[in-house]
């Protein structure tokens, strides 16, 4: 079905039914439907900040489509060097079916979206990450069936795939729990967009009360991209937050990553490594899930 929406800048910009209608697409992607294809179309793709699943993922799913993904790096391209995001904007909208975009700042892509006359995709900001959540959300319901009785524990960082997924839960019915030490807790706006879809997510500083009842524990890195300067002191702030097997002691809770992982820091190489992790699965689901965003947004 067509999207309501222009853009995909965070989670919510799909409805309910949208978010359902692009998982069970990609389901039948994944499961080799060819039914779909979006031939000679290009999608743009800007990186401010380093990727290999987004990048990779999204130029094979245009592959796999018929159509073509072209790699805009910092360096490459104008933007990079003094040209003004709304000019390139304007000019990538006059040559390319889309574009994706890995920014730091959120209201870049939102810049982005107003002045460019072709569908703008979120590939990360500091804010968000809906692109993970797609995947995140594809993961689950291949693990358990239906999502809705589902729960998930988000533990470490409040950062950008802990709150898109935070929303896209509450859009697919998953009940979320989540620890994060006061100091870098989510966005009270994501809890607000989280009630808007009905959902209540219990929020807390202590992760073994989290993962008690989880089906499921998320962790992501306590230092995300653009935030070197500030690792130690978030170190040590999140002492006691990280996924091990002492904390996962007394469940058989599965574990997801959206990946890169920095073992020994938010989760083990033991758990990384263990039957526990989707981590793999989540990553191969990016492409099927970015194939069905796409088909949905330019079919
Ligand atoms: N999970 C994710 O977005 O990975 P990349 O940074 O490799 O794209
Ligand atoms: N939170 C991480 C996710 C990387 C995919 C970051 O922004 O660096």
């Amino acid at each position: 079905m067509p999207l309501d929406t222009d853009d995909f800048l965070d989670i919510d910009d799909l409805t309910p039914a949208e978010l359902d209608a692009v998982l069970e697409r990609a389901s039948a992607l994944k499961a080799g439907a060819d039914d779909a294809q979006l031939p000679d179309q290009t999608l743009g793709m800007i990186f401010e900040k380093p990727s290999t699943r987004t990048r990779v993922s999204f130029e094979t799913g245009m592959t796999d489509l018929g159509g073509h993904a072209m790699f805009l790096g910092p360096d490459d391209i104008q933007l990079g060097h003094g040209e003004p995001l709304r000019d390139t904007a304007r000019v990538l909208g006059r040559y390319v079916d889309a574009v994706m975009a890995r920014l730091f700042d959120h209201a870049d892509v939102e810049t982005l979206a107003e002045h460019a006359d072709c569908p703008v995709i979120n590939g990360l900001t500091d804010e968000a990450h809906p692109c993970q959540t797609l995947a995140d959300l594809l993961t689950i319901r291949e693990a358990f069936g239906d999502a809705e009785d589902v729960t998930v524990a988000w533990v470490g960082d409040g950062n950008n795939v802990g709150q898109s997924f935070v929303v896209g839960a509450a859009m697919a019915g998953i009940d979320v729990t989540v620890a994060t030490p006061a100091d870098y807790a989510m966005d009270e706006a994501v809890f607000d967009r989280a009630a808007d879809f009905g959902a209540d997510p219990t929020v807390t500083t202590d992760p073994e009360a989290a993962v008690a009842d989880a089906d499921v524990v998320y962790t992501d890195v306590w230092i995300s991209m653009g935030q070197e300067d500030e690792r130690e002191e978030k170190l040590a702030a999140f002492e006691g937050f990280q996924v091990n097997e002492a904390l996962l002691a007394g469940t058989d809770a599965q574990v997801m990553h959206c990946l890169p992982a920095h073992r020994g820091e938010e989760i083990t190489n033991d758990v990384l490594e263990s039957d526990r992790a989707l981590a793999w699965d989540q990553a191969e689901n990016r492409l099927h899930a970015q194939k069905a965003l796409l088909v949905e947004l330019l079919a």
